[in-house]
């Protein structure tokens, strides 16, 4: 029976506790959070509150503990080193060491690592730590994407046409992101419908999981601010509606080439999740950006579906021997929708941003599936924060189906909170499909 490390406190650590506990080995949980979440809690044997950075807690807690390996959800512990922190103690993770988690943690590095290797998929880009130069580069840019190097919490990255218009702005956000971050990555604007690619990989061999499409945006029709994710969807075929076979094959032939690149120049083998942000474009799949753990939502699209023993998978990652495994998932639909507080990634001056702090009822989700995120449990129930709230996902044979009983889901949910009800409705797979159309044709 082993002893099993969960680092992490959102809807994607819950969605990966429930995978763990799942496991016909009988693993124990022990899960160290940075706040309560009531649900990991419940499936916990132990659980203990601290910070992401105070590696030694997190450590003391494992060898307390008698752990044999840990699971680490969030890109914040990776990003503090808290795998190699583990590994001085003998424990060895699922995630990357900080080195290899610059996957994530750095676009340069990526973007670089992209380049060196001879990998598709790059943008027109340049790193500049200073503005020498910035200006003739954006005069060579048809559309521009600002990026600060560095872990931003999905709310660094500047696009041309939704956060600035005219080059000229363009160049006063670049000093003004250089006055925050070391380097800022100015690269070329796509096109297209945007995809999430989550791939398993012991260091050499990289296995897909279905794809998930994610929603960013705050209101529904894709309109208002970017926020952490508003939910997302699967398809039963694990392809996307939008998408062709040769595109899902691109994705993956980054991926493996990308796990190749960073075992060549770190000398280490990356174990854990590569999460490929990839837009399909007109000229093929390009790389966005990737992520060095599960998305959240979309670990609660693919998690639920997985057939093989999660824990045997988290095994065979950490002994290099994923290819000697057969991972399977369940050929249906999935549809999350977040609750979050209506005040949700709104400006302060918002009459609706004042909705945290209140109080939240949880009925009956039916045929859903539950996954607490940011909730503050007390002794008289249960608290928004001013984060996402609770994710629900609907699994069924059908999307239509899935969403529907999403939908009931998140109807269960009392208090003054906010989802979108547009995520995984026809009209919005149309007009995905549409888009990828007329791109095309172009
Ligand atoms: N080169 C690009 N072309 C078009 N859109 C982009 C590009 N890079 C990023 N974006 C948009 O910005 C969003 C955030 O960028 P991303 O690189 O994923 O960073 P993060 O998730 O860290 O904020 C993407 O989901 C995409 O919508
Ligand atoms: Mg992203």
């Amino acid at each position: 029976m082993s002893n099993i490390l969960l680092v992490g406190n959102g809807a994607r650590e819950h969605a990966i506790a429930e995978a763990i506990t799942r496991s016909r080995q009988n693993p124990r949980l022990f899960s160290f959070m940075k706040a309560n979440n009531p649900g990991i809690a419940s499936l916990s044997e132990k659980i203990k509150i601290g910070s992401y950075s105070d590696l030694d807690a997190i450590a003391g807690f494992a060898k307390e503990n008698k752990i044999d390996f840990a699971v680490v959800g969030p890109e914040d512990p990776l990003n503090n080193g808290v795998v190699d922190k583990l590994a001085k103690s003998g424990i060895s993770s699922v995630g990357p060491t900080k080195s290899l988690a610059r996957l994530e943690t750095s676009k340069s590095f990526t973007r670089n690592l992209v380049n060196k290797y001879n990998i598709l998929g790059n943008p027109k880009y340049k790193v500049f730590e200073v503005m020498d130069g910035v200006e003739k580069f954006l005069s060579e840019l048809e559309g521009i994407v600002l990026k600060p190097d560095g872990l931003t919490g999905g709310k660094g990255v500047l696009v041309q046409g939704d956060h600035f218009s005219t080059r000229q702005e363009a160049v006063e956000l670049c000093a003004r992101i250089l006055k925050d971050s070391a380097s800022v990555i100015v690269e070329e604007k796509f096109d297209g419908e945007e995809f999430s690619l989550q791939c398993l990989c012991d260091g050499v061999t990289v296995v897909g999981t279905p794809l998930v499409q994610d929603h960013k945006r705050r209101f529904d029709g894709d309109k208002g601010p970017n926020t952490g994710g508003m939910g997302s969807y699967s398809m039963p075929d694990h392809s996307l509606p939008f998408l062709q076979p040769s595109d899902v094959e691109q994705g993956l032939e980054i991926t493996r080439q990308m796990a190749a690149a960073l075992l060549k120049e770190t000398g280490s083998p990356y174990k854990g999740v590569m999460y490929g942000g990839f837009i399909a474009t007109k000229d093929g799949v390009k790389l966005l950006e990737y992520n060095a753990r599960f998305g959240d939502p979309e670990a609660m699209n693919i998690l639920p579906l997985l057939k093989t023993d999660f824990v045997e998978i988290c095994q065979h990652i950490i002994d290099g021997t994923l290819d000697k495994l057969k991972i399977e998932f369940e050929h249906k639909a999935t549809v999350c929708k977040y609750v979050v507080p209506k005040g949700y990634g709104l400006p302060a001056d918002h009459p609706d941003a004042a909705s945290s702090k209140s109080k939240i009822e949880v009925g009956d989700v039916g045929k859903a599936r539950l996954y607490y995120s940011s909730v503050d449990k007390k002794e008289d129930g249960l608290y928004l924060s001013s984060s996402r709230a609770i994710g629900i996902v609907g699994i069924a044979d059908t999307l239509d189906e899935a969403r529907k009983i999403a939908e009931e889901g998140v109807k269960a949910i009392k208090g003054p909170v906010a989802y979108r009800e547009d995520i995984g409705t026809q009209t919005l797979i149309q007009k995905r499909i549409n888009h990828m159309k007329n791109i095309r044709k172009e």
